[in-house]
């Protein structure tokens, strides 16, 4: 990919920040969850949350919100669908390589933008397991 091809968003990253599925719209007290994840991105300063909800060791269902980018935004919403339905170890698991191939690439520049809600819904896992 050439440096001008690096700057564009792909059309799936574009709808998943325009149409964000899973985000959590209002208090959190509208959301059912069991444990929330946070976590800051020490690079620009953006926070993100992550709430879910936990059934027979399977994400049931899953929230969350960030002050972050429209990559980050892209990022979590891609990952909000892909750990839906997963057990706690499968979610885990989910690679930030596995968020960008489900959007079809994010610019490089913004790929760490991705990490951000890995790490949220990590963290919201090691709570889940220490109650
Ligand atoms: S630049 Fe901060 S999350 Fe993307």
């Amino acid at each position: 990919m050439n440096e001008g091809q690096d700057w564009i968003y792909s059309d799936i990253v574009k709808d998943h920040f325009l149409n964000p599925r899973n985000f959590l719209f209002g208090d959190e007290s509208k959301f059912d969850f069991d444990a929330v994840g946070v976590v800051g991105n020490p690079i620009c300063g953006d926070q993100m949350k992550m709430y879910i909800k936990v059934k027979n060791g399977k994400i049931e269902d899953i929230r969350w919100k960030t002050y972050g980018c429209a990559s980050a935004i892209a990022s979590t919403s891609a990952l909000s669908e892909l750990a839906k339905g997963k057990t706690l170890d499968e979610v885990v698991n989910i690679s930030a390589k596995d968020i960008d191939d489900y959007l079809g690439n994010l610019p490089k520049h913004k790929f760490h933008c991705s990490v951000l809600g890995h790490q949220a819904l990590a963290d919201a896992v090691k709570k889940y397991r220490a109650e």
